[in-house]
């Protein structure tokens, strides 16, 4: 099923359950930044670069092609378009930072202590904009989700398809 069609009754849980899995993978990275730090610069690069794709670029996806959609269809105000408006820019900001990130973690194995040091708080970086990011969405948005979700669901019901 794609990210742009799940259930859309259950918004709010949806939403949740992925902050929650970003949180929990956010404690692996932090682990994975900090062994970088003093190792040869080895690290499960693999399961990173899944982590990203599926907690961060799916997610963004997700909240891009379903929620925001959804929110923005039901005039919630100026307030929540500001936010809106608001985390859009912060997942352009955090996808750019991925790709720089993906590129990185490709060259580790040939870096140099101080470069692995540089990459390690990338990451660490990366994790607490994530983490602001997911919190801004919990505190500012699951609210209105959870307070008009049936105007969201009849929302996404008649809206057209997308191909
Ligand atoms: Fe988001
Ligand atoms: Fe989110």
């Amino acid at each position: 099923m794609a990210n742009d069609e799940l259930p859309s009754q259950d918004l709010p849980e949806e939403m949740l359950r992925q902050h929650a899995a970003v949180s929990e993978w956010a404690q692996v990275l932090e682990a994975a930044g900090q062994l970088l730090d003093q190792t040869s610069g080895e690290l499960d690069q693999g399961a990173i670069e899944r982590f990203f794709k599926h907690n961060v670029h799916d997610h963004i996806q997700f909240e891009e092609g379903v929620v925001f959609p959804a929110v923005l269809g039901t005039d919630p105000g100026p307030a929540i378009e500001a936010l809106i408006h608001e985390l859009r820019k912060e997942h352009i900001a955090i996808s750019r930072t991925v790709g720089a990130l993906f590129v990185a973690l490709r060259g580790a194995h040939r870096a140099d202590e101080a470069q692995r040091r540089a990459l390690s708080r990338e990451v660490k970086r990366l994790v607490e904009a994530l983490l602001l990011h997911a919190a801004k969405e919990d505190d500012q948005l699951l609210p209105y989700l959870t307070e008009h979700q049936q105007a969201l669901v009849a929302y996404l019901r008649t809206r057209p398809r997308r191909r």
